[in-house]
């Protein structure tokens, strides 16, 4: 790449209404990797006490701010970065608007460097999106081949020793649901079409949320939920925890679309 063209692109992501984290914090991420002299699961970005920092706030030795990413808990939050640096996946449940993908949006950002690895469950999901589909141009004209696999997220992911998202699991239909159990426990994704199978690199792990108040959602199958260890993540505890959600995110909005924040009025 050129780098006309690559300014072009940092200027577009500047430019876009809503930041990945890894781009929104890329500073503070850059910053942690460095300082960190603990050891990293393999193919993590950074240790996981530096991972809990990064969400719960804290302070560099070089004087950098972390900004508290997660406001409550940190205990949810270490049992959450605990889970994903074993062989169980983790689940986020809690009512709506508990930061379920902004936690796991952050994890993502902070562990695998990518928190665009992501499938959204609907009651559409299909196994396609889930394992792989076909590009069915060259599947017509050459024939079953590697080539020809179109890899989803998940499958880049276990490729590549990343993390996936899953956002909102049990809106899947249940029979699609039950793709993630070999993916979980085999830790591969067969394509039996070639004979062949892409096996999950170390680092590879899915974060997947879950509403526990929408009407109309599948259960989880029990098979798949021993292969989650589940976080509840609660509404904030406080008032004060509650005014200081809102205070950051007024701030950050505040910064997108490049409006001068006020402080929101907590008194009347
Ligand atoms: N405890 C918290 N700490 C920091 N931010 C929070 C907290 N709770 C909520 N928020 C803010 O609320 C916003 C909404 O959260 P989010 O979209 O992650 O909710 P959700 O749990 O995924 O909800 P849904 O079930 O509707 O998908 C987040 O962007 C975040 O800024
Ligand atoms: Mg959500």
């Amino acid at each position: 790449m050129t780098s006309s063209t690559g300014s072009h692109a940092t200027g577009r992501k500047a430019a876009q209404l809503r930041q990945a984290a890894e781009d929104a914090f890329a500073e503070e991420i850059a910053a942690l990797c460095r300082a960190d002299d603990r050891p990293r699961p393999p193919n993590w970005r950074m240790s996981p006490q530096a991972v809990v920092t990064y969400l719960m706030g804290g302070r560099l030795d070089s004087g950098l701010a972390i900004t508290p990413k997660y406001i409550g808990d940190r205990r949810l939050m270490e049992v959450a970065v605990a889970t994903l640096a074993t062989d169980r996946a983790l689940l986020l449940l809690g009512v709506p608007g508990t930061a379920k993908s902004w936690v796991s949006e952050h994890l993502a950002a902070a562990i695998c460097g990518t928190s665009r690895l992501i499938v959204q469950g609907t009651a559409g999901t299909s196994e396609e999106a889930i394992r792989y589909g076909w590009n069915y141009a060259l599947l017509l004209a050459k024939g079953p081949s590697r080539e020809a696999v179109v890899g989803s997220p998940i499958m880049r992911a276990m490729d590549e020793g990343r993390i996936a998202r899953v956002e909102e699991l049990t809106r899947i239909p249940s029979e699609t649901q039950d793709s993630f159990i070999t993916i979980l426990s085999e830790k591969t994704l067969p394509i039996p079409e070639l004979n062949e199978e892409v096996p999950a690199q170390k680092g590879f792990n899915l974060i997947a949320t879950a509403n526990n108040r929408d009407g109309g959602v599948n259960e989880l199958s029990s098979a798949l939920k021993r292969r989650f260890n589940t976080v509840v993540l609660p509404p904030p505890a406080t008032i004060e925890a509650e005014i200081a959600i809102v205070e950051s995110r007024v701030a950050s909005l505040g910064r997108a679309f490049e409006i001068p924040a006020e402080p929101p009025g907590a008194e009347q």
